[in-house]
């Protein structure tokens, strides 16, 4: 076992870990925190990523000890503290973006990155910067216009 700290939504954690336990399987099994899924363990879907020190990850490409003194934010704190939904949240909901909701919480988290990094100047910029994230539902379109929209008001 390893000893651990690190910020989890803007909050101080300090756990115990395997040093092959995955960032994934630490934030929803030891942390509960299981609105990051996992869908694919192989770093192709998407459905894991999180924010590490501002930047998209998927957390089941990492391991958790990597994630020692990081920031890291889960789609449990996007939302202000108030519970006032993330403007990306928000957008996805009004365009439809999501149908099952399996790839939702990665898809937000990939899209608040790349609008705050490269914005979301036009459809094919956004289906590129999100080419990470695979949504079996195949809700494309709207995720996109979902982008655009949150980006566009800024
Ligand atoms: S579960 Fe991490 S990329 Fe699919
Ligand atoms: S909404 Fe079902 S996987 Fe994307």
């Amino acid at each position: 076992m390893t000893t651990i700290t690190l910020k989890v939504n803007g909050q101080s954690v300090t756990k115990d870990v395997e040093p092959q336990t995955l960032l994934v399987e630490f934030i929803r099994e030891t942390l509960r925190l299981t609105g990051t899924h996992v869908g694919c363990d192989t770093a192709q879907c998407g459905a894991c990523t999180v924010h590490l020190n501002g930047r998209a990850v998927k957390s089941c490409n990492m391991l958790a000890v990597q994630a020692h003194g990081a920031d890291v934010m889960t789609i449990e704190g996007l939302a202000a503290a108030d519970g006032t939904l993330h403007p990306m949240q928000v957008a996805f909901n009004q365009c439809h973006g999501l149908q099952c909701g399996f790839c939702t919480p990665g898809m937000v988290m990939s899209a608040v990155d790349l609008v705050k990094h490269h914005g979301a100047a036009s459809d094919e910029s956004v289906r590129a910067g999100l080419e990470g994230n695979i949504c079996r539902c195949t809700g494309y379109q709207n995720i996109v216009k979902a982008v655009r929209s949150a980006a566009a008001q800024g």
